[in-house]
């Protein structure tokens, strides 16, 4: 059951429209024009690091897939296209080959991406459902992972007819987690971002990072009401297509709130220039994940050529920006568009 939810999710985000009701609130920023960089285009450094790890680039392809026949060659072709270009990648929520160990395979990557930063990925509320440190342990272990992102979901599990919706004592179940899995562990959302609440309990269980997944790209409130089997359960989901806190605003809120913890930008992010407005508003990494695997479906060729525009464009913003380094992008680059939308 669950490898078929994987292949109906993966189908309703390539062939139909799931992009959210809300935006991500970057359209309110743009980066200042510097006319005068007192730089050549290829002075600028696209590296950084995350996680004690160089990438070639800041951005993470986000947790997306496995678990069903079709994902194998989706997570190859990304993962393959992470080493090319020296990106960050996650994998998919491993339940389904934690399961179904005949899975496992449509999540192993290693082989054609033996260098890149890789993260697992589990549901925060199987926690809840039977999963310990043990289980958690074998999701990082079997794919070779550098870290855990664990994703919380309640409004994708409370719109699903079969989701799992007990999500007491989390936060303490997190905590314990933190202390016992020798690597570093990092939570997400699934695209209706993190709010200040939730980050401060999360800081406090000890969580190394965070990754926002903000409103304004994927909706799963859309995705779902594709997969309804009836028209009330259509309709339940289909007050919620604008629900979330947008990227934006859930990441100007952490970042206030944190100077220095790592929180990873996502959620509607669309092409370099709003990569780098994430940046300049404090984003140690940004993650794109749709759009990349409407690529990846195609082919790996669409996917290379997909992540090259937008690291191009990721590079000639920050020239235009006079930013030479990801650690030069500041609040001081961008200016707040007014409430017309007019610069
Ligand atoms: C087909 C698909 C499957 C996804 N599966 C997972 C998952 O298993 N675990 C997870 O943490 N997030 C999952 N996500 C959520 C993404 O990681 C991301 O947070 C969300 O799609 C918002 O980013 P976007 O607007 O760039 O698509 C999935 C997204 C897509 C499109």
């Amino acid at each position: 059951m669950l490898s078929a939810r994987k292949s109906e999710h993966l189908k309703i985000c390539l062939e139909k429209d799931v992009s959210s009701a809300a935006t991500t609130g970057l359209e309110r920023y743009r980066l200042i024009h510097e006319a005068l960089p007192e730089m050549a285009l290829a002075d600028v450094d696209l590296s950084t690091e995350f996680l004690g790890r160089r990438l070639q680039a800041p951005l993470l392809i986000s947790a997306m897939t496995g678990g069903a026949a079709e994902a194998r060659e989706i997570n190859r072709r990304l993962a393959r296209a992470a080493q090319e270009f020296g990106l960050a990648m996650a994998l998919g929520s491993q339940r389904a080959a934690l399961e179904t160990p005949a899975l496992m395979s449509t999540y192993h990557v290693r082989d054609v991406a033996p260098d890149i930063l890789l993260l697992a990925n589990l549901g925060a509320v199987q926690l809840n459902e039977g999963y310990d440190a043990e289980t958690c342990r074998r999701a990082v272990e079997s794919v070779r992972a550098d870290a855990l992102v664990l994703h919380l979901n309640p409004l994708q599990e409370a719109l699903q007819a079969e989701g799992d919706t007990n999500f007491c004592g989390l936060a303490e179940k997190i905590e314990q987690l933190c202390q016992s899995l020798a690597v570093p562990i990092l939570v997400k959302e699934v695209g209706y971002g993190l709010s200040l609440s939730a980050a401060q309990r999360l800081y406090r269980a000890g969580v190394w990072g965070l990754d926002i997944a903000g409103a304004g790209g994927t909706s799963w409130s859309k995705v779902e009401a594709y997969r309804a089997r009836t028209r009330e359960e259509a309709e339940v989901a289909a007050a919620f297509t604008d629900w979330g806190i947008p990227t934006a605003e859930a990441l100007v809120t952490l970042r206030a709130a944190w100077p220095d913890w790592p929180l990873i930008a996502s959620g509607g992010i669309r092409n370099g220039v709003e990569v780098v407005i994430c940046l300049a508003l404090g984003a140690n990494l940004v993650g794109m994940a749709r759009p990349l695997l409407q690529a990846a479906a195609e082919s790996y060729e669409a996917l290379c050529s997909r992540l090259r525009i937008i690291l191009r464009q990721v590079r000639i913003a920050m020239f235009c920006t006079g930013a030479r380094t990801v650690a030069d992008l500041n609040p001081t680059h961008l200016a707040k568009r007014d409430a017309y939308g007019t610069p």
